[in-house]
């Protein structure tokens, strides 16, 4: 890269330019390749994340404004060996980031279009759209789009990791119904991936971050009437001496295509209580037929409703709060072991002791697995197909001094459902993976293609912060 001016040149054939290039040098010499809706800031809150823990602190942020502002970055980062990270919706709680002060992130936010063909059947979602932005749109235009579950999350942040939401089980997830992503690659190009790239295109579902940045993705979307788009969905909360019933019933449940069911057990007023989320695509008395034997257990109160679409996440808009240490522990299972649950609800309490931990929850979602297993395993890099149950548990706090007593409690619950979680081997999802798992454990059986992809596509491996091959 020439510089324009004889200082910089200077300074760029001393090789100082490169080993570090300035904050200065990189606002001057990166700015004039972006667009004008493009801005580089040295303020990370502009770019703010959901937990502190274990995060990234870079010490530039480049905001861009098209999907080409993200390839002039990505070339000019490469050529100068600055290290980076893109960030779409920030939720990402893998506490392995490394990214320092001398690090950019690259935020997308700016990419948050949701458009639609004239026919309503494909939708085009920009590499920096949340969750709660792409439903507002589909809403409005009577589509139907398969989201995950939380307004704030960035929605393809999630999907390029598999992506879980309420319509899973009618059309499996979001890795399955991609068409065809813009991704800006390790080599600077900017390219349309399609099933006929098919390394690519098996890669980038389930591996996105360790490929590429995708500025922006075609997917199914279903036409579909506002008056059509609702669900029988809400809480039913238990006391805690139904909890080995409950366990036992989501155990015994069969999850047709429309039904998911969630377990938390979480604070209410300041008391811990037991939480089931229960939902189901169709009409309150299908759902209530459907989740009978959950409902004859007993709940002190029911929450449910009929609710649209664009209503679905509000219930869990407290989880989007950003900000405060929250590090998160996951495993996938498949059984509950009612024992188990006790065990982790005694563990959870004498958690909540610690002061200002209120907000500390742990979480079991639970899917109608038969659609996405009907894509086949080796259609995608993916490789949580076969994972009934996904668990895992927010320890929630403002100050680090707890972080030893909160990585015993999500450690040690993960212990445990991992000691008796039916699986041959240790499995998590990886975009609820703690950060220090091996590949074998998130990657599964793609894991070698997996390996021998990077090293054909980033051989630099510049795409290093989340799960790294
Ligand atoms: C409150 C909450 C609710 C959640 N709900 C769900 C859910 O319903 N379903 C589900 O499947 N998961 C869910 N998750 C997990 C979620 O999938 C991951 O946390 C995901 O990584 C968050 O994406 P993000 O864009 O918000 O985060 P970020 O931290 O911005 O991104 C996470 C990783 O993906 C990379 N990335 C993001 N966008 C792109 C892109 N366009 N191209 C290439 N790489 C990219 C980033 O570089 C980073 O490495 C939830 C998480 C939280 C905290
Ligand atoms: C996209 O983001 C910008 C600012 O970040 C915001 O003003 C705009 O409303 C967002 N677009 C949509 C569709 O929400
Ligand atoms: C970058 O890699 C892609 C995928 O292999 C390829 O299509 C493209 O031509 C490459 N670009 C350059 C500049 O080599
Ligand atoms: C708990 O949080 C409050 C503010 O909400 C603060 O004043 C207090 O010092 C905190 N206590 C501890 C032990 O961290
Ligand atoms: C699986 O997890 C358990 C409990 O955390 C751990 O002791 C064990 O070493 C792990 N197994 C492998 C193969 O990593
Ligand atoms: C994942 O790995 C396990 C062994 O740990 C294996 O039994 C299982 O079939 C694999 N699942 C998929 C979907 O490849």
């Amino acid at each position: 890269m020439r510089s324009s001016t004889g200082l910089l040149s200077l300074l760029a054939g001393f090789g100082l330019a490169c080993a570090h290039p300035s904050r200065g040098l990189i606002d001057s010499e990166l700015q004039a390749k972006l667009s004008t809706g493009a801005s580089i800031s040295h303020d990370a809150s502009v770019a703010p994340r959901w937990s502190e823990y274990g995060a990234p602190h870079p010490g530039t942020v480049v905001s861009v404004a098209t999907e080409a502002d993200v390839q002039a970055t990505v070339q000019y980062l490469v050529k100068k060996n600055i290290p980076f990270l893109a960030q779409n919706g920030g939720h990402g709680w893998s506490g392995a980031f490394t990214l320092g002060q001398n690090g950019v992130l690259i935020n997308l936010r700016g990419l948050n279009s949701t458009t639609f063909s004239a026919d309503k059947t494909q939708v085009t979602i920009g590499g920096g759209a949340a969750i709660h932005e792409v439903i507002e749109q589909a809403y409005a235009n009577d589509v139907q789009v398969l989201t995950g579950n939380c307004n704030c999350v960035g929605a393809l942040g999630a999907g390029l990791g598999g992506g879980y939401g309420n319509l899973v089980g009618l059309y499996g997830l979001a890795i399955d119904n991609y068409l065809s992503f813009n991704v800006v690659l390790a080599n600077g190009s900017l390219v349309t991936i399609t099933p006929a790239q098919e390394d690519l295109w098996w890669a980038l579902r389930g591996a996105g971050p360790n490929f590429g940045i995708v500025t922006s993705a075609v997917m199914k979307s279903t036409p579909m009437k506002q008056a059509d788009n609702t669900a029988w969905t809400g809480g039913l909360w238990f006391t805690e001496d139904k909890i080995e019933k409950v366990t036992q019933a989501i155990e015994d449940l069969k999850l047709e295509a429309p039904m998911n069911i969630f377990l938390y057990f979480l604070t209410s007023n300041g008391t811990p209580t037991v939480l089931v989320t229960v939902f189901y695509f169709g009409t309150e008395a299908e759902g209530r037929a459907a989740f009978k034997s959950i409902l004859d257990i007993g709940p002190y109160s029911d929450t449910t409703a009929v609710l649209p679409q664009s209503q679905w996440n509000a219930g869990a808009d407290g989880f989007c709060t950003k900000g405060g240490r929250k590090p998160t522990y996951s495993a996938g299972f498949n059984n509950f072991v009612p024992t188990t649950w006790r065990q982790i609800w005694n563990d959870y309490n004498q958690f909540l002791t610690n002061p200002n931990t209120s907000a500390t929850t742990v979480v079991v979602e639970c899917y109608s697995l038969e659609k996405t297993q009907s894509f086949g395993s080796d259609s995608a890099s993916f490789a949580n197909r076969d994972i009934r149950f996904n668990g895992f548990t927010i320890s929630w706090y403002p100050d680090a001094s707890l972080d030893a007593k909160a990585e015993a409690f999500g450690s040690g619950f993960r212990d445990l459902l991992r000691a008796d979680d039916g699986l041959s081997s240790n499995r998590t999802y990886v975009n609820f993976a703690f950060g220090d798992e091996e590949n074998q454990e998130v990657y599964n059986d793609s894991t070698s293609r997996l390996q021998q992809l990077k090293k054909k596509y980033d051989p630099y491996n510049v795409f290093n912060q989340w799960f790294d091959l």
